[in-house]
């Protein structure tokens, strides 16, 4: 293996660090206070909640929970909302998504207060970041960007492809590194020729949610991996099975090419929530003017 390894987890220690200490610094203001809200009981979803409500009180916030059952209406779920934004101990409000079947997300979302948009989804902050104002930006590429800067210092000039164009991941992802001078290609499901699309890539950030599909042969010798999948497989191994957790990249053979990479786990997913932690302190930050 030739490519560093960027270690996401230390990372993501030293930026939540850096939060509790300005929380400290500014405990003469106030409390930082994060709601976050759960409808239903996906298990995924239960243990993110737990770990980001967990890790918001080792910051020294305030995390407050809100755990609705899989039938709760839209009207039940918008006057929650509408609680939080009139909440003047609420600074962040994530609803952790995905929602119910019955319930219309971008209704949900957009009800947010914009300075409250902890996640960075709502239409208005969407719109900002496009357009290359100062924003709430959401948290999984925020991380990415955090690492790339750290290891790049300037990104400037850089060919950067991002594969994958969901809402959360990799249209930010774009905006961001757009904003910060890349030459940005975002590759999808339809894109042609995609090996030959991301070998041209001195950056890339594979977000597609499909186990090891980007491989080795794919990369630019040199280029800087940062994969933001994490997919449970089953194995089989002598003897029977196990569950194990795997990238959007393959690891062993892109790291071979690789300048640098973040592994699974321990590269992008503690970033996210450290990334969370910060958003809150900014918005407090905001609100307190
Ligand atoms: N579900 C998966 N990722 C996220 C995220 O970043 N924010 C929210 N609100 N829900 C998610």
């Amino acid at each position: 293996m030739n490519a560093k390894v960027i270690d996401g987890k230390a990372f993501a220690a030293t930026v939540r660090a850096r939060v509790a200490e300005h929380v400290a610094a500014n405990a003469a203001h106030g409390q930082p206070g994060l709601a976050v809200v759960l409808v239903g009981d996906d298990p995924a979803s239960d243990v993110y909640v737990r770990s980001k409500g967990r890790m918001t009180r080792e910051v020294g916030m305030a995390s407050v929970k809100h755990r609705l059952s899989a039938e709760t209406s839209e009207a039940d779920l918008l006057k929650l909302i509408d609680d939080l934004n009139n909440d003047d101990s609420i600074h962040g409000i994530l609803v952790q998504l995905p929602l119910p079947g019955h319930l219309n997300e971008d209704l949900v979302i957009n009800s947010i207060d914009p300075a409250k948009d902890v996640d960075g989804f709502h239409t208005s902050n969407v719109g900002l970041l496009g357009t290359g104002q100062k924003s709430m930006v959401p948290c999984t590429p925020l991380g990415c960007l955090l690492m790339l800067k750290d290891h790049h210092g300037s990104l400037s000039g850089l060919n950067a492809v991002v594969i994958g164009r969901s809402n959360i991941v990799g249209k930010p992802m774009a905006q961001m590194l757009l904003k910060e001078s890349c030459t940005v290609t975002v590759a999808h499901s339809r894109t042609r020729n995609i090996a030959e699309v991301v070998k041209r890539a001195e950056i890339v950030v594979a977000a597609v949610g499909r186990p090891e599909m980007v491989t080795g042969d794919w990369i630019k010798p040199g280029a800087t991996v940062i994969d933001v999948g994490i997919n449970r497989i089953n194995e089989t191994v002598k003897g029977g099975g196990k569950t194990s957790l795997v990238g959007d990249c393959h690891y062993d053979s892109c790291a071979e090419v690789a300048g640098a990479i973040t592994p699974v786990p321990g590269g992008v997913g503690p970033m996210t929530i450290a990334c969370l932690l910060l958003n809150t302190l900014n918005a407090f930050c905001d609100q307190k003017g």
